[in-house]
């Protein structure tokens, strides 16, 4: 039972001194309550605007170790992250070779992080649970000439509007001098901490359920 109140105790210190856990970018939409993991997953991606995504090298020097790399995305709101990748990027090579990716966030890379990732506050920490971190995983997914490509140049548009002049949003792919072209993560799993108490798995048919962020 002390183990028990202490557990609480720590996590009502948590919430009072982090005040918006894990707000990483303001879209006018209400933070979830820590609890509903699903809907806190889609709220994080909808609200952020990169993370890293990781894979399997294929590189010659580290084959079959894991290559993290950060990229931009945005969902719209569809709980599908949207990318503009080349065929030249490494990891866009690994993706070639194995589909199979994860893609992850933190409220601490947010230009607001709160207080409960920030060490300057004093308990803050990206590695504090409630400074939230979530890590998506799942499949690679070109949608040059799907009906999902208008949605996904929609998307990034919106948040990474400099990815025009690169070429990302030609009908058809293949945009500009490196190729870029539109794909999504198909998201399988996602693995969230955003509070003490271990990580919280959500299935992806609770995750595309949630409610909209
Ligand atoms: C991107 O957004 C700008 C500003 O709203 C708009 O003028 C432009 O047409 C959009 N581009 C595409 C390709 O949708």
């Amino acid at each position: 039972m002390a183990g028990t109140t202490s557990t609480l105790l720590l996590a009502l210190a948590g919430l009072v001194t982090c005040q918006a856990p894990g707000r990483p970018r303001e879209t006018g939409v209400p933070v979830p309550a820590v609890g509903d993991h699903a809907a806190y997953a889609r709220w994080m991606v909808r609200s952020m605007t990169w993370g890293t995504m990781s894979t399997i090298s294929t590189q010659a020097s580290i084959a079959g170790y894991p290559f993290g790399n950060p990229v931009s995305f945005a969902d719209g709101g569809t709980g599908n992250p949207y990318m503009c990748v080349s065929p030249l990027d490494s990891s866009v090579k690994d993706l070639q070779a194995n589909p199979k990716f994860s893609l992850t966030l933190s409220a601490a890379q947010g230009q607001s992080a709160p207080a409960a990732c920030a060490p300057e506050s004093g308990r803050g920490d990206p590695e504090n649970p409630p400074c939230a971190r979530l890590a998506l995983t799942g499949d690679f997914v070109d949608v040059t000439g799907s009906p999902e490509f208008n949605t996904a140049v929609a998307a990034l548009n919106a948040t990474h509007p400099t990815l025009n002049s690169w070429g990302c949003f030609q009908a058809g792919g293949s945009g500009g001098s490196h190729g870029f072209f539109l794909a999504k993560m198909a998201v399988k799993q996602a693995w969230l901490i955003n509070m003490y108490g271990g990580a919280a798995v959500v299935d992806a048919a609770d995750y595309y359920a949630a409610s909209r962020a």
